[in-house]
């Protein structure tokens, strides 16, 4: 079982339902469990809270939510926290959604560990509540998770690591260094374990060296997902662990806007572009990429994860449990969430035209 702070299992092609899921809040406002499920009106409030805009797949994903929510004939509330005061914002935003009478609230956490009295709230409302991409800790009235795998986003980041180092020099001991993303965002630490995953029994073997020394997910954390704040701390480790001639090989990169701002770090510094990864197959990025200067990113398609979330929405409107394929992976803490996780894929130079072949924001590419 993969906790919010252990490895998980495979997750297995097999569909899975959620049959203990059956016996949550919608059953308990009934007297008779026999009785079978309402679910509720088809133009009835949808509430969608957002993190602050950190990347372009948080941008999209607004979009994508109040289009097709208005679509499926629902009535959409989405909204975003601001840059400055995300708990707060999004706190209040939550709890104006419980007000309206919201059947279902899909959240995007700013804080994973800071909403468990608005979804308790909601809960008791009646509302179904649907963690989006990142997980919501410490709460056991979350009723779903639907995110591409992030622990596999990790491993992927940290294997493409290695393999960018090994095309470029054929023979280590290779010098990196590590970046986590927001230590708010329950996603940082399963991206920096993942990746840890694959990197660590490298730098047991003395094949991997991090030039800084620092190892910890609290010395490599980028707060709030921001571009300065990385390109700072790059900055400081290229004036102290990288004087004179001396270089990274590779580092370690959660997400594209942070992969950019390391590499104006280097180049800044006049050094030679080390082995980048990312994530969010962001538009400056994947040029990064076909001009040779990032070295991978992560494809997690928003449109894919819009769409199963309101799957999923479109099943509790019909009073269906929604289809989930983990059961196993996600705790919160206070249990198991049912999660529909989607598959992630990386993506470098090599394969990146046909990745992004059906992506209007990227395509077409040619190396
Ligand atoms: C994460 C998300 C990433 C990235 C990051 C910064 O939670 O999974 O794809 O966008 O937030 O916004």
């Amino acid at each position: 079982m993969r906790t919010f702070l252990t490895k998980s299992v495979v997750v297995g092609a097999a569909t899975l339902l959620a049959l203990t899921a059956c016996g949550s809040e919608r059953d308990a406002s009934s007297d008779d469990p026999a009785e079978p499920e309402a679910g509720f009106a088809q133009d009835s409030l949808i509430g969608v809270a957002l993190p602050a805009k950190t990347s372009e797949n948080w941008v999209l994903a607004g979009d994508l939510f109040t289009n097709g929510l208005k679509e499926a004939g629902f009535q959409a509330d989405v909204q975003y926290a601001g840059a400055s005061t995300t708990v707060a914002d999004q706190q209040s935003q939550i709890n104006a959604m419980v007000t309206k009478g919201a059947k279902v609230i899909v959240i995007g956490a700013t804080d994973a560990a800071q909403l468990a009295t608005q979804v308790s709230q909601a809960k008791q409302s009646g509302a179904t509540v649907i963690a989006y991409d990142r997980l919501i800790t410490n709460t056991g009235d979350l009723d779903y998770y639907v995110a591409f795998d992030n622990f596999k986003v990790g491993e992927l980041q940290g294997q493409a690591l290695l393999d960018g180092m090994k095309e470029k020099k054929p023979n280590g001991p290779y010098t990196i260094e590590l970046f986590s993303g927001s230590p708010d965002d329950n996603n940082s630490k399963v991206f920096f374990d993942g990746a840890m995953s694959i990197l660590q029994p490298a730098i047991d073997s003395g094949d991997v060296v991090v030039g800084s020394k620092q190892t910890s997910i609290k010395q490599t954390a980028t707060q709030g997902w921001e571009a300065e704040n990385a390109q700072s701390r790059m900055d400081t480790l290229l004036n102290s662990a990288y004087t004179g001639s001396k270089a990274p090989d590779g580092v370690l990169s959660p997400n594209d806007n942070l992969a950019r701002a390391i590499i104006t770090s280097v180049e800044g510094a006049g050094k030679p572009v080390p082995v980048v990864t990312g994530q969010d197959s962001e538009v400056e990025s994947v040029k990064s990429i076909m001009a040779g200067q990032q070295y991978s990113t992560i494809n997690k398609d928003t449109r894919k994860l819009v769409a199963q979330t309101i799957t999923m929405v479109k099943a509790l409107q019909a009073g269906d449990e929604p289809e989930i394929n983990d059961t196993d992976s996600y705790d919160n803490g206070e249990k198991v969430i049912p999660s529909y996780l989607l598959d992630p894929v990386i993506v470098t130079k090599e394969n990146a035209a046909e990745a992004y072949a059906d992506d209007p924001k990227l395509g077409p590419l040619t190396k």
